[in-house]
């Protein structure tokens, strides 16, 4: 179903989770403690999320870039994925919530992709929340891999979120976003659901992830309410 202005009963939030490395620093501990505390401000946000209307939750976990991270801080970031795939499959059934991940797998180990899988299958029937978890994603690879799953020219609009959901392994059209969060300061997209984004709301905070809580979910979701959505049409015809 695509967002319209009246109807709010599918809303999708994505959330570029930025700040662990700063948060850590500022306290004088490794930057890993910061990620740390950022998987658990994850648990905080997908339990808060439904309450506040949010139906689909894409959060940004690892950029096709973060490889070029220290050896260290990427085995600290896909272990910490891994607990979170294998510890949080249960409270998902238990919570409504379908857990899926978009990006590339070929570039991750073998039992991070079972971990996944095993937790797509089990949380497959969620209807509370669609939380999908961006891995060794980009924006603009994902475009490219939908471009090449059509020999078509002559796609539409539909086509290509159909596409896209598909490159990035999921049965569903790529919906499009709602209102975009980036924690952390900084006010850059980078590279993340570009296409599905072209009208999404933007909201940034100074607040770093790890200290991001409900009340801020609650505040960008108030801030979004307070915009008005015209999707490029006059005032006057975009209240019809
Ligand atoms: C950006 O902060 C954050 C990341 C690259 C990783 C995000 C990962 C988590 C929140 C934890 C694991 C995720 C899940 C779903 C369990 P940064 O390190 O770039 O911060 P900085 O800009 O302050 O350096």
């Amino acid at each position: 179903m695509q967002s319209t202005l009246q109807d709010y009963s599918f809303f999708h939030t994505a959330i570029i989770m930025d700040g662990n490395g700063r948060w850590a620093t500022q306290r004088g501990l490794p930057r890993g403690e910061g990620h740390r505390e950022g998987a658990k401000a994850v648990r905080r946000v997908v339990e808060a999320a439904p309450g506040l209307g949010v139906s689909v939750l894409t959060l940004y976990a690892f950029s096709s870039d973060n490889w070029r991270r220290p050896e260290g801080e990427v085995k600290q970031l896909m272990s910490l994925l891994y607990e979170f795939f294998q510890n949080e499959k249960e409270n998902c059934i238990a919570n409504g919530v379908r857990l899926s991940v978009i990006g590339r797998r070929d570039r991750l180990s073998l039992v991070l992709r079972s971990a996944i899988s095993a937790a797509e299958n089990a949380t497959r029937w969620g209807g509370a929340l669609h939380l999908r978890i961006a891995v060794d994603y980009s924006s603009r690879d994902s475009i490219l891999r939908a471009i090449s799953l059509s020999e078509r020219r002559d796609l539409t609009r539909e086509d290509f979120s159909g596409l896209l959901g598909k490159a990035n392994n999921l049965d569903d059209r790529a919906p499009d976003v709602d209102l975009l969060i980036r924690t952390g300061g900084e006010q850059r997209l980078s590279d993340y659901l570009l296409w599905e984004s072209a009208y999404a709301e933007l909201f940034f905070t100074q607040r770093m992830w790890p200290d991001f809580d409900k009340s801020d979910l609650e505040e960008a979701m108030s801030a979004f309410h307070h915009r008005e959505r015209r999707f490029g049409a006059a005032p006057a015809q975009a209240a019809r």
